[in-house]
């Protein structure tokens, strides 16, 4: 039988639901309590999910001894702080992306982490899209030969009133930590720069800032542009095209992806959303073009959180690193960084320490 694993969250306010329901799915795991300073969120959530334990003191959750995991989805201004303590408090660790908003934060959590002997990850979505782990199965049985590029692409839309709106601390760098575009969306794109081809050497980049009908302003469009240490290259094309209605039960932007080997490529039709509504998963190989499709439930983009929940409780149960360890989130977070530092002073960004 399965050893149970209790979850503690933290942090229960839009992307909670996707979590909690990610361990809903799962064999001997509870969510054993939530905590959020506010009051009225807390009781919907609990009374929703029908968990017990409620509390807006997160440090409750660290110290109650029956709680095995700490989850959290706090604003990222929080992150560094909660993970350090719950990580003392002799629990294993997730924080959602991106990892902190300070390089120190982020090498105080890998120090931390170093230290202890419990199990802890940054948690990035995309890497468990179930078209994404394909595409990356194909690349490892050699399909497309030997990797050379990464093109990645996001369109960013207007948003219906289906998909959530983000809150405004998104938009405040002091508690974001920087552009809503380049690292806190970004950190997506990194995550999957990074995790498809390995440490990026120099970030060159081109992004403007647009102005939104409510005086704040959007760090796109953009085009970003890397190298890898094997002289392969990435790069990342931003638009902000607002007439275009995204089809996604989620947000309101959508990407696809475009890897190239030495023979042949592959094309990840979608992620966030679905607005090119054809095989998600295209591949050329051998002359020959070849369509992969899922089941629609599997498809589903909510369900990359499904397989990210299940695979950290499984790092715990089965001892494995689940990504991304807290030295690769730090390398993601600083590639974000690069990306904004390269447009501001108008000169590609050395990653070589
Ligand atoms: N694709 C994705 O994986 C994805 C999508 C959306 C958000 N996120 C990430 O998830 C995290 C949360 O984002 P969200 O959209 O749910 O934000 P949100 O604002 O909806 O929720 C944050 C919650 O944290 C609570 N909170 C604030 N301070 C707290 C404290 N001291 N103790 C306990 N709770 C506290 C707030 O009251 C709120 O309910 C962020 O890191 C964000 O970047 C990831």
């Amino acid at each position: 039988m399965k050893k149970n694993i209790n979850i503690g969250i933290i942090g229960v306010g839009k992307i909670s639901d996707l979590h909690i329901q990610g361990y809903k799915n799962m064999e001997n795991v509870e969510v054993a309590g939530i905590a959020d300073i506010n009051q009225k969120t807390l009781k919907q959530k609990a009374r929703f999910w029908e968990v017990e334990k409620t509390t807006l003191d997160y440090r409750d959750l660290l110290e109650d001894k029956k709680i095995d995991v700490i989850d959290i989805l706090t604003p990222h201004n929080l992150h560094s702080k909660i993970f350090i303590e719950a990580l003392k408090s002799g629990k294993h660790v997730s924080v959602q992306k991106p990892m902190a908003i300070s390089d120190k934060e982020c090498q105080a959590m890998i120090d931390e982490s170093i230290k202890s002997d419990k199990k802890s990850r940054v948690f990035d979505n995309f890497l468990y899209y179930p078209p994404y782990i394909k595409a990356k199965d194909l690349i490892k049985d050699g399909v497309i030969g030997e990797i050379k590029s990464v093109r990645l692409k996001s369109i960013l839309g207007y948003s219906t009133d289906r998909q959530s709106k983000v809150n405004n601390w998104r938009f405040n760098e002091k508690i974001n930590g920087g552009g809503k575009v380049l690292f806190d969306y970004g950190y997506h794109i990194f995550s999957v720069a990074y995790d498809l081809m390995g440490d990026i050497v120099k970030i060159s980049s081109f992004v403007e800032n647009t102005e939104m009908s409510d005086g704040s302003f959007l760090d796109c469009p953009g085009i970003i542009m890397w190298n890898y240490e094997n002289q392969n290259h990435g790069s990342w094309d931003i638009v902000r095209a607002h007439k275009i209605k995204i089809n996604s039960d989620y947000f309101n932007e959508d990407e696809w992806f475009e890897i190239t080997g030495t023979q042949g490529f592959i094309w990840i039709n979608r992620c966030s959303g679905k607005i090119l509504d054809g095989p998600p998963l295209i591949y050329f190989s051998k002359g020959e073009i070849n369509e992969i499709t899922f089941p629609k439930e599997e498809l589903d983009w909510g369900n990359s959180f499904n397989i990210g929940m299940k695979n950290f409780v499984d790092s715990i149960r089965e001892d494995f690193i689940s990504k991304l360890s807290p030295t690769d989130g730090m390398k993601v977070f600083n590639y974000c960084k690069a990306a904004r530092l390269s447009s501001d002073q108008q000169k590609p960004i050395s990653l070589i320490k």
